[in-house]
């Protein structure tokens, strides 16, 4: 994806900025350099800047707080902080240094000498040079080893806090188990983790982005269609092309920005809300929001129950279905959802009914079959008598891969024109096909 330079490049940045570093006599505040060279720290008030002025990165106390953070900012936009290393562990005063320790790896300490963050890099590092890129990737390496190696022995971009730079993942590794999510501030003023994540889902089939509030869904964008995640407003544009990548080994997402002018961030702010947010530097220095999820309450999960769409503020069972309780219903209480109006008994004679532009139900209970066309997966789903519902599960082209439903169908929603159509085949009795109206 073009984003982690090639150590042997960054060997060569490396030996030509320290070779000025060297030269220029330090004189305090500013380093001048994106390089932190063994022997050297950082202390309040000194920064590293990146080659091209676009990130810098140092010690910060946010407003109304006496405690201080080593993080990294746009250096035009010095609130927006992207990276907090010691969010866990706040320096009560402004006299901590980030460092190397002995064997080489990144220390922040306190005025004690306490270790209150580590990059945690199991090896020893013989020469290790530390570089803010413009990207706003801080990475390490080891200037003494063969180039033959070519990543980084750590890198912040594995470690995120809030937000989403471009190119940086969210990412689920599937042989090791590591996971790198988005977990939101506690407050504004306050970075330590808050009660918000943002992370892939690997539940059997495809994969989506859920936000979750101690382990109970908050909001869910759906599935990732090929193209977007079906249920969320983030579509290709300049701003942010998202790419989602899953393999064996790994599931993962990220977003490009097209545009040399154009900076983005992906920010779970600590009210739990997705924003991207947009700075046009040929324009102004002002962010904007240009996505906000969710944005309204068909995006709460879950917030019709079983088996109803919703759709802007009411909830309509599916075709085949009606309340479970009409009481509730009528009173606009739409929490436990739709039953079935005739049971199914798998008799001769089922078969679907379309319902377009509908945001998938979640995956609580699904298979995924990738390269099956859609008439396969009409038929498979026919067959299988616990099978309640099927659709296509990459749009692309003419349509590829059969995603099969067991059980109830929840948190759907009517999409809004201009996303992409995706359809939804929901099984039904014999004598309910050819209804025409939502059992309402
Ligand atoms: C809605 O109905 C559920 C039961 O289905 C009940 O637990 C809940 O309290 C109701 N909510 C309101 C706001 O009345």
């Amino acid at each position: 994806m073009g984003l982690e330079l090639k150590r042997g490049h960054l060997q060569t940045m490396a030996k030509i900025t320290l070779s000025i570093f060297i030269i220029v006599p330090m004189t305090g505040l500013s380093l001048a350099t994106d390089i932190l060279g063994v022997n050297s720290s950082i202390s309040y008030g000194e920064t590293l800047v990146s080659s091209n002025l676009i990130f810098e990165l140092g010690f910060f106390t946010p407003h109304n707080s006496s405690m201080s953070y080593l993080g990294i900012w746009y250096k035009f936009s010095p609130n927006m902080i992207v990276w907090v290393a010691n969010r866990n562990n706040p320096l009560a005063d402004r006299g901590g240094i980030l460092t190397f320790n002995s064997v080489g790896n990144l220390v922040v300490l306190n005025q004690l000498n306490g270790v209150v963050w580590s990059s945690e890099w199991s090896g020893v590092l013989q020469n290790p040079i530390a570089q803010l890129l413009d990207t706003g990737n801080f990475v390490l390496w080891d200037n003494f080893v063969s180039s033959s190696d070519e990543t980084y022995l750590w890198q912040s971009f594995n470690y995120s806090s809030d937000m989403l730079l471009a190119g940086m993942k969210l990412m689920l590794n599937l042989k090791t188990g590591f996971e790198q999510r988005l977990t939101t501030w506690k407050s504004m003023d306050d970075p330590s983790p808050g009660d918000y994540v943002l992370e892939l889902n690997n539940t059997q089939g495809l994969y989506e982005v859920v936000q979750g509030h101690v382990n109970s869904k908050k909001n869910r964008t759906g599935q990732w269609n090929g193209v977007q995640f079906v249920g969320s407003p983030i579509v290709p544009s300049p701003p942010a092309v998202p790419v989602f990548v899953y393999t064996e080994s790994e599931i993962s997402f990220m977003f490009e920005v097209q545009e040399r002018q154009l900076f983005s961030v992906a920010k779970l702010n600590y009210l739990g809300v997705l924003q991207l947010l947009v700075v046009n530097r040929s324009r102004s220095a002002t962010w904007n929001a240009m996505i906000e999820f969710p944005s309204d309450p068909c995006d709460i999960y879950g917030r019709c129950g079983a088996n109803a769409i919703c759709n802007g503020s009411l909830c309509e069972c599916v075709i085949g279905f009606m309340p479970k309780s009409p009481d509730e219903w009528t009173v606009l209480n739409f929490s436990s959802g739709c039953k079935r109006t005739i049971p199914l008994n798998c008799s001769k004679g089922e078969g679907f009914w379309e319902i377009e532009n509908v945001k998938l139900p979640d995956q609580l209970e699904v298979t995924l079959y990738r390269s099956m066309s859609l008439d396969e997966c009409k038929d498979k789903c026919l067959k299988n008598c616990s099978c309640t519902a099927y659709a296509i599960s990459d749009i692309r082209g003419r349509g590829i891969g059969c995603l099969m439903w067991f059980g109830d169908l929840i948190d759907m929603r009517v999409l809004e024109e201009g996303n992409h159509v995706q359809t939804l085949y929901v099984r039904q009795s014999a004598s309910k096909l050819g209804i025409h109206a939502y059992a309402n």
